[in-house]
């Protein structure tokens, strides 16, 4: 329904008139007196980007921009590491690297979320004959795993900020070839196993489904209704936003018709894997820096390279020499790229107490704002990878302090991608764009954000 009241002011917005008459529709909103409560910069995950060899990249890139959550399990990595399905060396080998990737999120104090599919072997490269936990009604290989796995996990201290995924993405061929019936019943074993061995000292997360949680999604429900008549309900409610479309406030209105439907409780949201490629630019991040902040929900950056470049890179946040003409896993002289920039200014810059932003009905422009300590404002926009014309709104500015009319001088930040290279050109600093006095009245302030290209994100900072 809300779409189709979308499309309809799209088409009448678009015969009137050009991209650039200003249009409530498009407009996204700052509410300066929402104050949300304590930035944590949700959005600072990494899938996989995270090199096997510790320290390769140095130390300060990933505490510039506060990555406090890492998801690995050794995926891709070659023979002899393919995993337990192809025997205990390759299973070794594996865990070696998933173990590696653990230390260096613990080092930045980043939460540690366990592929222990990848560990197996089912990371996507799987061949058609390849097992599956519980085939035939047969579990021993699965009980033997986790057996095996338990006792790593303990000899190497890895309780610590631990968090496992039961299973990635269950609800595609890709990652699950089998009935989700034998998902399900893998589910219920695991999550026992888990708790009895680790109780509530090891956090257990799911679905990490590829699909939203929406009303009509049936495989969510069979799921939701399993777990609340097994009584296995994870510490963490994961799914995906790799689809290039949806958004936060109707998925996570997906996932509450679900709760409510099954009677399940309340718990953390974690989009363990967000963005395409192409969003994985300065305006793309930014809108899901907005959409991640306003539902509280962790987010970690999908990861869209293969191989060891899957260990590597950060998730497409940092670039090395050749990191394309001639790849080598272990090379370094590791620099930022634009996409960095956004992280860094999120981290580092956008302190104090957040407040409720937003996004246009459009669902293009997204909004996140803080208020510093320092006095001075802040909102960081991005569009959702189109061009055009968007209407940036600031309300209640008397909240902050100031009159309720006069001149906002605004400075602005624009953070570029390079423009030979998106992913792994050097960026080194967003651009200053000076200032301009825009006169509000009535507590309230509307201008345009012109997005001539779609990659960069802008910055509005106005002392209070
Ligand atoms: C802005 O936030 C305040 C405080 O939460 C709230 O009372 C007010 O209704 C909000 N304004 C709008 C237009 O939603
Ligand atoms: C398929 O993968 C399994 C391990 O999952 C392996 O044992 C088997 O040899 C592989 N088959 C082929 C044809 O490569
Ligand atoms: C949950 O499912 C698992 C796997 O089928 C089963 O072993 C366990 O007994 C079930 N627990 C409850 C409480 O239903
Ligand atoms: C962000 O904060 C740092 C540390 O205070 C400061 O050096 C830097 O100039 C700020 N960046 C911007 C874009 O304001
Ligand atoms: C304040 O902002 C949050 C986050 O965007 C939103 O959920 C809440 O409804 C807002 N409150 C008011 C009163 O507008």
């Amino acid at each position: 329904m809300r779409s189709s009241v979308l499309a309809q002011c799209l088409m009448v917005t678009t015969s009137l008139a050009g991209r650039v008459l200003k249009r409530d529709s498009v407009t996204a909103v700052v509410n300066f007196s929402n104050n949300t409560g304590a930035p944590q910069h949700l959005a600072s995950g990494l899938l996989y980007g995270v090199p096997d060899t510790l320290d390769q990249i140095p130390s300060k890139f990933y505490s510039e921009i506060g990555y406090n959550y890492e998801r690995a399990g050794g995926a891709q990595i070659p023979a002899p590491g393919r995993g337990w399905i192809w025997g205990l060396t390759e299973y070794e080998n594996r865990f070696a690297s998933a173990l590696s990737n653990y230390k260096t999120a613990r080092e930045h104090g980043a939460n540690f979320i366990f592929l222990i599919h990848d560990l197996w072997g089912a990371d996507g490269s799987q061949n058609s004959s390849a097992p599956y936990p519980g085939d035939n009604g047969d579990w021993t290989s699965w009980d033997n795993y986790l057996t095996r796995l338990f006792s790593d996990i303990k000899s190497n201290s890895m309780t610590g900020g631990l968090i496992i995924d039961i299973w990635n993405e269950p609800d595609g061929s890709a990652f699950w070839n089998r009935e989700q019936s034998q998902y399900l019943e893998m589910w219920g074993r695991t999550y026992y196993k888990f708790r009895a061995e680790f109780g509530t000292e090891v956090l257990l997360s799911g679905p990490a489904s590829a699909g939203e949680p929406l009303a009509t999604n049936t495989w969510w429900k069979a799921w939701a209704s399993y777990v609340a008549g097994n009584d296995s309900i994870p510490d963490q409610y994961a799914w995906h936003m790799e689809g290039g479309g949806g958004d936060l406030l109707s998925a996570q209105a997906g996932l509450q018709h679900w709760l409510s439907t099954y009677d399940l409780p309340s718990k953390p949201i974690n989009i363990n894997e967000y963005a395409i490629f192409s969003e994985q630019v300065p305006a793309g991040s930014a809108w899901w820096i907005a959409q991640l902040e306003r539902i509280n929900a962790h987010g970690l950056r999908g990861n869209w390279l293969s191989g060891y470049a899957l260990h590597d890179f950060m998730a497409s946040l940092v670039s090395k020499p050749d990191a394309t003409s001639d790849y080598s896993a272990t090379a370094t002289g590791y620099f930022t790229n634009g996409d960095y920039q956004v992280y860094k200014y999120y981290y580092q810059n956008m302190t104090g107490y957040r407040v409720g932003t937003t996004p246009s009905t459009d669902l293009k422009l997204d909004a996140y704002a803080t208020v510093g300590t320092d006095r001075y404002a802040r909102v960081l926009v991005g569009v959702r990878i189109e061009e055009g014309t968007w209407e940036l709104q600031l309300n209640d500015l008397t909240a902050l302090g100031l009159p309720s009319s006069g001149t906002l001088n605004v400075h602005t930040w624009g953070f570029p991608v390079n423009s030979a290279d998106t992913h792994y050109g050097e960026v080194d600093a967003p651009k200053d764009l000076g200032w301009y006095g825009h006169a509000y009245s009535g507590g309230t302030v509307t201008f345009p954000v012109y997005q001539v290209d779609t990659t960069t994100a802008y910055a509005f900072e106005f002392a209070i």
